[in-house]
């Protein structure tokens, strides 16, 4: 059964005289997998934080099939992953990448129990197949930002979240882990049930099974549909104010510019 996961009808999020999202309505089915495309400032991580719990907003959203209060609980909090745009940490801290990634099963656990041997396995495995295993001993504000990139993520992905929202999980990682990244997202969408929500501006590397674009400017959404037509050359050129063209080859899409 495919039903909304999340819920948006007329959201709008406001601070002073700044309008961060103009009435936005968006529904959101299990298992879909959507890229939220804009340029800066368009508030695409301002609608990830509304449905995450951090933003407040006028509007109503529903997650899960319940209308949301102003207070988050902590069953539905914990069904949603995030991986953060930035993922800052002070140097100094004094936490092991592997810890950071089992903090992720914390919420499955319960108040009580802490992570032991059997989530930190799990942990181990995970970081094995991302490839980053060797990172497991390091402390984690010794990581390069694509490093702390990955710790990051794997921590959402051991969440075991039902909606995962990802702001640019890949914008700070090579070429060829990029796309190591990208096929381990769609690995997990495809291997559970998962509803993929992943905010980017890089329209060059958008994973296959990312099948509906949402592209918002200046806070309001100005196309929702199929992946194919959003990323038209007149479409992206008016999105991004620069004259872009797309095209084809060989089933992968290409963008060029001036
Ligand atoms: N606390 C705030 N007060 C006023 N304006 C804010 C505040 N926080 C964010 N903004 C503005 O809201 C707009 C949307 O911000 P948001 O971070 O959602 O953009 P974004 O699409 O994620 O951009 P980027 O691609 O640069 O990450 C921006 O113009 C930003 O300057
Ligand atoms: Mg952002």
């Amino acid at each position: 059964m495919n039903r909304h996961v999340i819920e948006f009808e007329g959201i709008t999020v406001r601070k002073g005289n700044n309008l961060l999202l103009d009435n936005i309505s968006l529904s959101v089915s299990s298992t879909e997998f959507v890229g939220i495309i804009g340029p800066n400032g368009a508030g695409k991580t301002t609608l990830l934080n509304v449905i995450a719990g951090f933003e407040q907003f006028s509007g109503t959203l529903s997650l899960f099939g319940h209308q949301e209060s102003r207070k988050r609980d902590r069953q539905t909090r914990l069904r949603i992953g995030y991986v953060p745009q930035l993922f800052q940490i002070d140097p100094a801290f004094p936490i092991l990448a592997s810890e950071a990634v089992v903090t992720g099963s914390i919420g499955r656990l319960g108040l009580f129990r802490s992570p032991g041997r059997e989530e930190m396995e799990r942990a181990m495995r995970l970081m094995e197949m991302m490839r980053m295993a060797h990172l497991a001993d390091r402390p984690l504000g010794q990581l390069s930002g694509g490093e702390r990139q990955k710790v990051s993520l794997a921590r959402a992905i051991l969440q075991q979240p039902d909606i995962l929202l990802m702001d640019e999980p890949t914008a700070n990682l090579d070429i060829a882990v990029q796309k190591e990244v990208l096929d381990l997202i769609c690995e997990i969408h495809t291997r559970q049930d998962l509803t993929l929500l992943l905010v980017t501006h890089d329209v060059t590397m958008l994973p296959a099974a990312m099948r509906r674009a949402v592209l918002l400017d200046n806070g309001k959404k100005i196309y929702d549909g199929d992946i194919d037509t959003a990323m038209s050359s007149e479409t992206l050129s008016r999105l991004f104010q620069y004259p872009l063209e797309t095209f084809d080859r060989n089933g992968k899409r290409f963008v060029s510019y001036d």
